[in-house]
């Protein structure tokens, strides 16, 4: 027997039981008559000790130990003498006094230590991952992802969902990034696509009448790289039949709640917050606001319109707009930081960054010199200024306006140190707008996707103004990332047609594409529902963690490849010639 029990098991046991445990060599020290070896396994660590007088032939064995051989060792666990007791570490209290040590392989010396302190390049790490999986940090992550997924699913079990999996070789969804081709060497020149979603198909089974479906699905988005995203990801991705969108959101908040009583020892309130789409751009800038901390956009046109300060007059005068945002305790900063900080604003495309400084003797800006008194005071009350504070002003069209404000919200929140990562903020924003138009392709676009239903409300605006129409999309922000979204789709072929033709699909193109989903429309599709949380990104987020790559056991890196394998890779030109492939 390799081992009788996980080392972390031991910590709660009496001194005196006989133990056999396995795993690596974290580290050997030899004191002289005393050889310490601490064990590790991925549960924890435990120191193991062999007395060279006792026992001198396993000692001169153990003295050959290097780090991260692989070793089983049967002993008595013992309590530390006093004055050896390590209190910072798990188990400290304990050790094992070995009686046999059995090697059961050797290993390279490792290009890091697993669980370096110091900084180890993440190439490093990603090319030796299997290394660095041994790490506390990634164990942990690996862990609280097993737990959470075996979390989800047995609540989608109780809630009468069935997991259904569904195909991998598929035909392209359009979730709006670019999809990962396979060819197809049966039907040369044809190709499949990876899913980006299993959308087209989880509609499908609900026309198939299975009414409640879930699954742990893998999903492909040849996209831009960033820290919360990669090209290959989890979603939980849910559909349901005959359920309103409140009730489907509900089951939804149920699951957030199992999750964050389980894992953060919250209780949330329900039903959680909800902000329109409208809403939420208008106050904070963006369709997944932070609210951890306050820092609302304030529109400040109205008197801007009164000033001789020409930015934002001619701003105004070609129908754009002026808000602004306060920066608590931004009042304090020197000259410099506050051209580091329009510099900041002006990469994320503004213009410039007009700025008032609310000091206890009175305001501070190269610009009140266009503005009179009266209205500098306005300004002030109009956006709840307090001595300290930094008022930041962007004068352009709306929807730039709104983006750069909401993007300085966060960054403002960052700098003057407003965020407790103590605070959950979990919210919806729904009645997202249905389209959004392309100015490149000259059309609109569905801003969710084009499954996704109008919102009945805004059925008789639909043919006039389209881009006014609401949908029934929803998104579950949390702590400022979209970990959800989804929506109430058209089950309804006639309407499902509309929205087709509203971002300009012909007919023909509609067969041509989507014509299977047309066709299960018409044979009795129940209304339905659903959406995908985005599991990664979800498992990041309760870790606190700053990239998804450090809740996946192989991730890719930023220009998608895996240096561990170093996919992708050329093939052979036999493999080509199969496919009918020739490369340009
Ligand atoms: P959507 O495209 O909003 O919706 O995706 C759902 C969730 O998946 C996560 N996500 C990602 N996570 C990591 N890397 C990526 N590249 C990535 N892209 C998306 C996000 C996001 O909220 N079929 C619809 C759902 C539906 O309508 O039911 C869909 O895929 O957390
Ligand atoms: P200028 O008149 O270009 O010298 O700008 C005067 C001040 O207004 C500078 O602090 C600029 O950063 C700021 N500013 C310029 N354009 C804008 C804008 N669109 N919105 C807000 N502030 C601006």
């Amino acid at each position: 027997m390799y081992r009788s029990h996980f080392v972390a098991d031991l910590y709660t046991f009496a001194p005196g039981t006989v133990v056999t445990v396995a795993g690596w060599v974290h580290t050997v020290r030899d004191h002289g008559g005393l050889l310490f070896i601490d064990l590790r396994d991925r549960s924890g660590r435990i120191q193991c000790v062999i007395d060279a007088q006792q026992n001198p032939v396993m000692e001169a064995m153990a003295k050959t130990l290097r780090d991260e051989w692989v070793i089983s060792i049967h002993g008595i666990l013992t309590s530390r003498p006093e004055g050896t007791v390590n209190s910072e570490m798990a188990g400290g209290h304990l050790e094992i006094r070995v009686s046999s040590l059995r090697v059961l392989n050797s290993s390279l010396t490792p290009p890091f230590p697993v669980d370096a302190t110091g900084e180890v390049s993440e190439t490093l790490r990603l090319s030796h991952r299997y290394l660095d999986i041994r790490s506390s940090h990634l164990m942990e992550a690996l862990r609280f992802r097993s737990e959470l997924t075996s979390l989800i699913r047995n609540y989608m079990n109780d809630h009468h969902f069935w997991e259904i999996e569904t195909p991998l070789l598929t035909r392209s969804t359009p979730e709006g990034a670019r999809d990962f081709l396979v060819p197809s060497r049966l039907e040369r020149g044809s190709f499949y696509a990876l899913p980006q979603s299993p959308q087209l198909f989880k509609q499908l089974l609900m026309v198939g009448g299975i009414e409640r479906y879930f699954q742990v699905a893998r999903c492909f988005r040849d996209e831009d790289l960033r820290a919360d995203r990669q090209p290959e990801f989890t979603q939980v991705d849910i559909e349901a039949s005959f359920l309103t969108r409140d009730q489907f959101l509900g089951i939804i908040e149920g699951l957030f709640c199992e999750i964050f009583k389980t894992f953060k020892e919250t209780t949330l309130s329900r039903p959680f917050m909800r902000l329109t789409h409208a809403e939420a751009m208008e106050k904070y800038g963006s369709d997944k606001p932070d609210l951890r901390f306050g820092l609302p956009i304030v529109d400040i046109s109205a008197i801007a319109q009164n000033t001789s300060f020409a930015v934002f007059t001619q701003t105004l005068g070609n129908g754009g707009t002026v808000r602004g945002l306060r920066f608590p305790g931004g009042a304090e900063r020197s000259r410099k930081e506050i051209e580091d900080l329009t510099t900041w604003t002006q990469a994320q495309g503004a213009r410039g960054l007009a700025w008032i400084k609310v000091e206890p003797q009175g305001l501070s800006s190269p610009i009140l010199k266009f503005i009179p008194e009266p209205l500098q005071r306005e300004i002030a009350e109009t956006m709840s200024a307090e001595p300290g504070d930094l008022l930041l002003f962007i004068a352009d069209t709306l929807p730039q306006t709104l983006k750069i404000l909401g993007l300085l919200r966060n960054h403002v929140a960052r700098m003057a140190g407003l965020i407790d990562p103590s605070k959950i903020s979990l919210l919806w924003v729904i009645d997202f707008p249905l389209l959004e138009w392309n100015p490149d392709d000259k059309r609109f676009e569905a801003v969710h996707h084009p499954f996704t239903a109008p919102h009945p409300d805004d059925m008789a605006i639909l043919a006039d103004t389209p881009e006014l129409t609401r949908s029934l999309a929803y998104d579950l922000v949390y702590n400022g990332t979209e970990v959800g979204g989804g929506s109430i789709r058209n089950h309804e072929i006639e309407l499902q047609r509309r929205v087709f033709d509203l971002i300009g699909m012909t007919e023909e193109e509609a067969i041509r594409r989507f014509g299977f989903l047309l066709e299960a429309l018409s044979y009795g599709a129940p209304p339905h529902g659903g959406m995908a949380i985005g599991l990664d990104r979800l498992a990041m987020l309760l870790l606190g963690r700053e990239s998804i790559r450090d809740v996946m056991a192989f991730p890719k890196t930023q220009k998608g490849s895996c240096l561990l394998t170093q996919a992708p890779a050329p093939v052979e030109p036999a493999q080509l010639k199969e496919l009918g492939i020739r490369l340009a």
